[in-house]
């Protein structure tokens, strides 16, 4: 099926002549909710760039959207090399074009009672999930500018809401996402570049598996009781609310806190 067709199913001609054009970039897309974030941007017509820091599972990926019909690429980047990141960003745009939409969900996560942070871990904590998304931010905004157009949504977490013990290293690196988040959007109002940021909570992924793992995390079971929607959510629950976010329709939200946690956080 081709890109064009499958952006036809179901959409409106207006949407459908937009989504079908826009290039959109996704960190940590070899994985979890990035992973669902591609599949739903590939299934309604975006051309899709999966960048991770695993090459092969991002390879992976890409292969698998493409055997599907749609169009889509993929590269190994570390989202901390800023070099990287930015020659990661020139070939996605030698290869489809400006950057339109760009999110962030390349993201680590760590446990530790405070006094035991170490300061290796609070760096490279914060530098995966906040100065990342600096870097792949800066590196998409020119391209964003000259279009007079552009999304990002960045994912951060409730635990920036909540205030999460046992993870201060990761719910500041979160938090600050949140903040950077709002103050880009207020930024680029003007240029016709959204931002927004999803910050999720309990969502079944292979992240969330290796902290059952270790016992940073409850088991599914006792964590569904603890939802107010009664389960746990899926990838595909993120991807639904970036599609609208990073759609024509959502211009007019911008620097907002769409939470998607299953009434969680309230
Ligand atoms: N799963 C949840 O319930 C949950 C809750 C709150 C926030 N989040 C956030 O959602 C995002 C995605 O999490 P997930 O659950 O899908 O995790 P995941 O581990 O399944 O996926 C994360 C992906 O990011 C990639 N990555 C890690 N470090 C990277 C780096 N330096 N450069 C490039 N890629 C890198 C990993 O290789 C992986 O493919 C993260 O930012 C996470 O903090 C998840």
């Amino acid at each position: 099926m081709s890109d064009t067709n499958r952006a036809d199913q179901g959409r409106s001609p207006d949407s459908r002549a937009t989504a079908a054009g826009r290039v959109a970039v996704v960190t940590g897309g070899a994985s979890g909710i990035g992973r669902s974030i591609c599949e739903s941007f590939a299934a309604h017509g975006y051309r899709t760039a999966v960048l991770d820091i695993d090459g092969t599972a991002a390879d992976e990926v890409a292969e698998k959207l493409r055997a599907d019909g749609a169009t889509a690429l993929a590269h190994a980047v570390d989202v901390t090399d800023r070099e990287a990141v930015f020659e990661a960003m020139r070939q996605v745009r030698a290869e489809f074009g400006p950057i339109d939409i760009l999110v962030t969900s390349a993201g680590l996560v760590g446990f530790a009672p405070f006094t035991e942070i170490t300061p290796q871990d609070w760096h490279r904590i914060v530098e995966v999930n906040l100065t990342g998304t600096f870097h792949c931010a800066q590196a998409v905004i020119p391209d964003m500018l000259a279009a007079g157009w552009g999304r990002i949504v960045t994912i951060s977490s409730s635990s920036a809401q909540r205030g999460s013990p046992g993870m201060v290293h990761y719910t500041a690196s979160k938090g600050a996402v949140v903040a950077m988040t709002k103050a880009l959007a207020r930024e680029y109002a003007p240029c016709g570049i959204t931002v927004n940021t999803i910050p999720p909570s309990g969502i079944d992924t292979p992240m969330s598996r290796r902290s059952q793992e270790t016992g940073n995390l409850p088991d599914n079971a006792t964590m569904a009781k603890a939802i107010p929607v009664g389960r746990l959510g899926a990838g595909a629950d993120i991807a639904a609310a970036c599609l609208f976010l990073c759609s024509e329709q959502a211009g007019y939200i911008t620097g907002q806190v769409l939470g998607v946690n299953g009434g969680s956080v309230i």
